[in-house]
């Protein structure tokens, strides 16, 4: 193999969308999916590519440097795309501890093998931490989130990433590890847990439950589709400069309540309700604590210096995840009943 390159947290909702990128696209490079499989690990995820033969998957706790050491010795891993985290801020403000753990020691495990296995010759190796815009905080008096805009973590969740991506780039400076981060807005698309915004709302509108608008519905977000992501840091992985950060996002902000009705409008015309149906269930709830109002990318650095653009508008993008999670509605129930977490133990404990 060309390439030994270890992607953890694959199994998630992202990772799995970089795994299936790299796998199909570099045939020559063995992909090493490392992750835990938590609440949030899925690896029917990954169904349509466990199969072939550049794909492993590693069942290992990033916070256990006995378990990530024996992947780095095992693989002779040269490459490391990280996005294993806990990821949900609403969590992060019942559970803060997990995200800690987890998002801080469990990069900083990561970074700790890197530089055992790789001090002796850093050429052709590279560390990418995928990582969040809301470590800049929140954009209350207008303007966008730059490479260079000062870090502001406002929850227990964009705290814990500020922190590790703090630790990336000590480790570039003390070590000379080759690193290289990336900061990206809100995703959206096939395969998001049921918890976020989107699939949640996907979900009840498709039960015709109420769907829950946090406050007043004013808040802001920058989204992306999941797949220009992954196009992203494929971009950014072979074509960034060590050292750098690039932002990643789409120019595409939307108050909650406004994405809200365009996903009822949607919905309305997939399940042929009559129009207006659906956005009767909309209803406003106790607002988060803390919650930023409004986060928004400056992304010309990564279109111009590497030449990347996303690929689709946002009504395409979110018209192909509710058709995505109409055509796939076992992969919702299964997540929904908690049947996903048995995959795991019916795939790969058999064997
Ligand atoms: P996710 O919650 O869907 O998936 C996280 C994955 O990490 C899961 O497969 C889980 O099993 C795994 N994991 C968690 N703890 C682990 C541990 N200790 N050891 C090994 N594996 C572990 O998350 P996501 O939405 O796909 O986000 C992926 C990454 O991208 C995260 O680092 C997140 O901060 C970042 N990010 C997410 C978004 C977004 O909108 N979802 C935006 C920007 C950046
Ligand atoms: P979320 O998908 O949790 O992403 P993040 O908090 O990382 O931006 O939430 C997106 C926005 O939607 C955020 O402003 C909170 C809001 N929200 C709701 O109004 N209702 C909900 O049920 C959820 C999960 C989120």
């Amino acid at each position: 193999m060309e390439r030994n390159i270890i992607i953890t947290g694959g199994a998630g909702f992202i990772g799995s969308h970089v795994v299936r990128l790299f796998v199909k696209k570099y045939p020559q490079y063995r992909i090493i999916n490392v992750d835990k499989l938590t609440y949030a690990g899925n690896l029917e995820n990954l169904a349509d590519i466990e199969k072939e033969p550049n794909y492993v998957f590693e069942k290992a706790d990033i916070t256990d440097k006995t378990a990530i050491e024996a992947v780095f010795e095992k693989y002779k891993v040269d490459g490391v795309i990280h996005l294993a985290a806990e990821s949900h801020v609403d969590r992060s403000i019942t559970n803060p501890n997990e995200f800690i753990f987890t998002n801080v020691i469990g990069t900083a495990t990561l970074l700790n093998a890197a530089v055992k296995f790789w001090k002796d010759n850093m050429q052709g190796k590279l560390f990418y931490h995928i990582s969040t815009d809301e470590v800049y905080g929140s954009l209350d008096d207008g303007g966008f989130f730059t490479e260079t805009t000062s870090y502001d973590p406002r929850s227990p969740y964009s705290a814990s990433k500020a922190s590790s991506d703090h630790l990336v780039r000590a480790y570039n400076n003390t070590y000379k590890l080759p690193v290289v981060v990336s900061n990206c807005s809100n995703n959206y698309g096939p395969n998001q847990f049921p918890e976020k915004l989107i699939p949640l709302a996907f979900n009840n509108i498709k039960n015709s439950k109420p769907i829950p608008v946090y406050g007043k519905g004013e808040n802001i977000r920058d989204w992306l589709y999941v797949i220009d992501h992954a196009s992203a840091i494929d971009t950014i992985f072979h074509k960034g400069k060590v050292g750098d950060t690039y932002n990643i996002g789409g120019n595409n902000e939307w108050t909650n309540i406004d994405l809200i009705r365009l996903l009822c409008k949607i919905m309305d015309q997939k399940l042929n309700r009559p129009s207006g149906e659906s956005e009767k269930l909309i209803t406003f709830v106790k607002d988060r604590a803390g919650h930023d109002l409004r986060y928004a990318i400056d992304s010309s650095k990564l279109q111009q210096e590497l030449a990347w653009a996303p690929s689709v508008t946002f009504e395409t993008g979110l018209e192909k995840t509710v058709e995505w999670y109409l055509q796939n509605s076992q992969w919702l129930n299964n997540i929904v009943s908690g049947t996903y977490e048995k995959y795991y133990e019916q795939q790969y404990n058999s064997r």
